[in-house]
């Protein structure tokens, strides 16, 4: 039987160029990209299609940030697929992102500068904001909406005598030092984005606890430091062209700088050829680029703890259940939801 894999946020960056290598895996699969904006969405399938012309792609309108969008499109899946193979949790964003010019060109030049790219701690902020369902919109993106979307999904991916697997793109950026239980949505910090990626490594966790004996596997992944849209929001493309230099220099010293979004798809991909049962769920596999250009895949242990992931994954359960009474309030009185945005201002 063909396998079914459906990829967030696939019409560009490290999300195209792994459905690119998939379809060079395997001709056969049935692709669906799942995307916030269609027209972006066509193009990403057109450009597949010249290299790979008898491909199965089909597209989804998913903005993974909208509760409502996300039970729609959790519909329309279960409507096409009786089984799905594998769900690449990648889309991701960091809205507004600062960065400390200071820090950043101090550690350019010192013994720090690999650990500074491939973490970015202490260089990076972001400013968040309250989304239209009043949740924090980077928590929601990268978190909450893929969450809702895996718990949506159980039927198509939890089927006896088969394995599924659910593949998170997370970072290194991800700290535990950004992340609170008691702010698990990331209101009063500067760094929502790293909170939010510590946050998929705990769920990725928990996910395997509750999941792994229905069939459900779930891994994380740090693609390295990858040339996309999302750097280019960082630092503008002309900055990343002026130390391209430096960056293929230290590449030499280090793996982490994938660069580009094919390599940084290695990890995604290897993980994709792995016999899920096989998978150490408390290691995060990196994608990593030899000073050669070789790419290789290696599991790295995460600094996280079961109390921690369980504690999150319960809170995350709490708020679904509030968001899906809410969504049902709304359907009977749009008034709800005006109320709704007013409490949580
Ligand atoms: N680049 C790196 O160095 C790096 C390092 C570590 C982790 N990552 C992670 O890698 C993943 C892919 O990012 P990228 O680097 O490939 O950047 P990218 O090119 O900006 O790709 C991000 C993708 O997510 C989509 N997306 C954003 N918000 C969405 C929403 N609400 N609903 C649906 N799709 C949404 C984007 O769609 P639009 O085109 O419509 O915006 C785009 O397709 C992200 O999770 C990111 O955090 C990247």
């Amino acid at each position: 039987m063909k396998k079914a894999v459906l990829v967030t946020g696939a019409n560009s960056g490290i999300g195209l160029a792994l459905c690119e290598r998939l379809l060079c895996q395997d001709a056969e699969i049935q692709l669906c990209l799942a995307c916030r904006n269609m027209q972006r969405a066509e193009a990403a399938r057109t450009a597949l299609l010249v290299s790979h012309s008898d491909a199965h792609i089909t597209l989804l309108h998913l903005d993974v940030g909208s509760v409502s969008s996300v039970l729609k499109a959790a519909q329309e899946v279960k409507m096409r697929y009786n089984r799905l193979d594998s769900l690449y949790l990648n889309a991701g964003i960091m809205p507004n992102p600062q960065v400390d010019i200071k820090a950043l060109l101090k550690g350019l030049f010192s013994s720090k500068v690999i650990h500074m790219f491939a973490t970015a701690e202490g260089l990076l902020t972001q400013h968040d904001h309250v989304n239209s369902d009043g949740l924090q919109e980077v928590f929601a993106t990268n978190l909450f909406g893929h969450f809702l979307l895996v718990r949506e999904l159980e039927p198509v991916l939890c089927q006896p005598g088969h394995t599924s697997r659910l593949i998170w793109t997370s970072s290194s950026n991800a700290r535990r030092t950004t992340f609170s239980l008691s702010d698990i949505q990331h209101q009063k910090g500067a760094e929502p984005y790293s909170s939010s990626k510590y946050a998929s490594d705990l769920l990725s966790l928990a996910l395997n606890r509750h999941y792994n004996d229905q069939g459900l596997y779930s891994s994380v992944v740090c693609p390295g430091l990858v040339m996309t849209n999302l750097t280019y929001g960082i630092l503008p493309s002309f900055f990343w062209t002026l130390i391209m230099p430096v960056m293929w220099l230290i590449r030499v010293f280090t793996n982490t700088f994938t660069l580009t979004p094919y390599n940084g798809a290695e990890a995604l991909i290897w993980l994709f050829l792995q016999n899920p049962e096989s998978l150490d769920p408390r290691a995060k596999y990196h994608s990593l680029t030899s000073g050669f250009g070789n790419n290789y895949t290696q599991p790295r242990k995460m600094d996280i703890d079961e109390d921690m992931s369980e504690a999150l994954y319960e809170q995350l359960l709490e708020l679904e259940s509030k968001v899906r009474k809410k969504v049902k309030k709304e359907e009977e009185d749009p008034r709800v939801h005006e109320q709704y945005l007013h409490q949580t201002e």
